[in-house]
């Protein structure tokens, strides 16, 4: 039997091309709105700490109009707690937004920070909310995010996007073995970040990642061809580079 694999919208960049000329359009609501139409399986925001794209509004429109789950990216601090805790998410992924928050790489260094952590992702959890790290595919930040009592990891695929050829190999074989690992600890698997139609078939093989978050080229691909359009082909390939997997 084929596992299936989510599809999670991210519209912060919907938000972005808004906040260009403030006012209220593109709306990144009806984009929601827009992805549930095309398959999206949820929804993902990241409300920033400056708000340069999604503000507190669209997380309270998004949390009360939208059908499917919400996934609220957020920092570790108080502040977003509380955010997070008004609005009861069905998820929320903690992610880096201050360089010493991040690894050379790019995700959250969940390793070097385990006592600041704890607390919080236990609050979250608390309030029933499935709590995810984006990490990089390390096994120590693997091992880091179950210690803290995560239940979900989220693995980037920022340098598998960025890199070509061999390096692209390199850091998809380092995907597979993280995804791989956090089977075997318990985890669930997630992936996102620099996603395209050229680069997201080989992640949705890998049979232990479950969902997969995907926003800047949705959004840029829309200006194409349409945010339905682009999503369903989006989802097309994912379904397809499953199927090749027989996962
Ligand atoms: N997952 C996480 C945790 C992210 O922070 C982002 C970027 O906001 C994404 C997925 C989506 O990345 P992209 O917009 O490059 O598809």
């Amino acid at each position: 039997m084929i596992r299936p694999l989510r599809l999670g919208v991210n519209i912060d960049h919907v938000a972005t091309i808004r906040n260009a000329r403030g006012g209220h359009h593109p709306d990144p609501v009806r984009a929601a709105h827009l992805a549930a139409a095309a398959g999206a399986d949820g929804i993902t925001a990241h409300l920033r700490e400056d708000r340069r794209h999604i503000a507190d509004r669209d997380i309270e429109r998004l949390a009360n109009e939208i059908a499917l789950p919400l996934n609220l990216e957020m920092a570790a601090t108080e502040e977003m707690v509380a955010v997070a805790l008004r609005h009861r998410p069905h998820a929320a992924c903690i992610v880096p937004e201050r360089r010493e928050e991040r690894t050379t790489e790019g995700g959250l260094d969940v390793a070097g920070a385990v006592e600041r952590l704890r607390p919080l992702v236990g609050r979250l959890v608390d309030a029933g909310i499935r709590v995810s790290m984006f990490i990089e595919p390390d096994p120590r930040q693997l091992d880091a995010a179950r210690a803290i009592g995560a239940p979900v990891v989220e693995l980037h695929t920022g340098a598998y996007c960025e890199h070509e050829g061999e390096g692209r190999d390199r850091e998809l074989a380092r995907i597979v073995a993280a995804a791989a690992h956090a089977a075997a600890i318990g985890l669930e698997c997630h992936a996102g970040h620099g996603l395209s139609y050229d680069t997201v078939k080989p992640v949705a093989a890998i049979a232990a990642i479950v969902e997969l978050n995907i926003g800047h080229f949705l959004v840029g691909e829309a200006i194409f061809v349409g945010f339905d359009a682009a999503i369903r082909h989006m989802r097309a390939l994912m379904d397809e580079g499953r199927r090749g997997s027989g996962a």
